[in-house]
């Protein structure tokens, strides 16, 4: 996203992540908030800009202890963005109830969107009537290998799972991260931390299903080149290694 006049310029490049799905609950907020915790814990700058009127991210940024890497908060009205500060990487919190038109400047905003769906029946009805939307609408169409989606709160075994299974099998998009239900998110948001700063033992499986939504958003180069995973190590070995022991 571009600085407007009169606000402070990045010193490189600036990536924007959307997090994005009509439907309430579905995990955006949380799906932001951790996302937002690792790249702080990564080292790189990060702002999240909370478009949403119950400040969901920047209650959990007020929460968040001085100690842990900075995260800068914007509150903002509307869908206009004025940065003050500087940063690397830019998470969009927004609300849901919105739809078609409405979301559009959400979207032209966002280097990469990801779609956090819930495995039950009402929330995967919605998610397809809203990934054919997506699918159709010209105006998103060249975004349209920068969108994916999460499965968030996953409970394996379960027939909602099954569910959503079939659902992922049928849809245009990529699913590019399966992240299980679990107190470890509740516990985090509870103290303005990220599961990445949680102890590692606690949240190894966790690690795990993270790595594969970080490569997709951070190791492909034109996302972000100074990305410190070295050629020998996975992804899981560089996220294991920043995270609290
Ligand atoms: N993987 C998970 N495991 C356990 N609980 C989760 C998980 N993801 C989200 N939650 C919980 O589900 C609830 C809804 O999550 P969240 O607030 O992130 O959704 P949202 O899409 O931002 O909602 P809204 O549409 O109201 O903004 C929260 O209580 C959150 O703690
Ligand atoms: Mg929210």
């Amino acid at each position: 996203m571009t600085p407007r006049e009169g606000e402070t310029e990045t010193t490189g490049k600036m990536y924007s992540i959307l997090i994005l799905n009509p439907k309430g609950g579905a995990g955006k907020s949380t799906l932001a908030s951790n996302l937002a915790g690792f790249l702080a814990c990564w080292g790189v700058r990060v702002t999240m800009a909370d478009f949403d009127a119950q400040a969901t991210s920047l209650d959990w940024l007020a929460a968040r202890p001085a100690s842990c890497p900075a995260i800068t908060g914007v509150a903002i009205q509307g869908n206009v963005l004025a940065l003050r500060q500087p940063t690397d990487y830019l998470i969009l919190d927004v609300p849901s109830g919105h739809y078609g038109e409405d979301l559009l400047p959400w979207i032209r905003q966002a280097d990469r969107i990801l779609v956090p769906v819930v495995p039950s029946p009402h929330d995967i009805r919605a998610a397809r009537r809203f990934l054919d939307w997506l699918a159709t609408e010209e105006r998103v169409e060249q975004r349209y290998k920068s969108i994916a989606i999460v499965a968030n709160r996953v409970r394996e075994n379960s027939r909602s799972f099954k569910l959503l299974k079939a659902f992922l099998g049928s849809a245009h998009l990529p699913c590019i991260g399966i992240l299980r239900d679990t107190q470890n998110y509740v516990l985090a948001a509870q103290h303005g931390l990220s599961i990445f700063e949680l102890p590692n033992s606690r949240v190894r499986r966790d690690l795990q299903q993270w790595q594969h939504i970080v490569r997709w958003l951070c190791v492909d180069a034109s996302m972000y080149p100074d990305v410190p995973v070295k050629p020998e190590q996975s992804v899981y070995e560089a996220i294991y290694n920043i995270t609290a022991r």
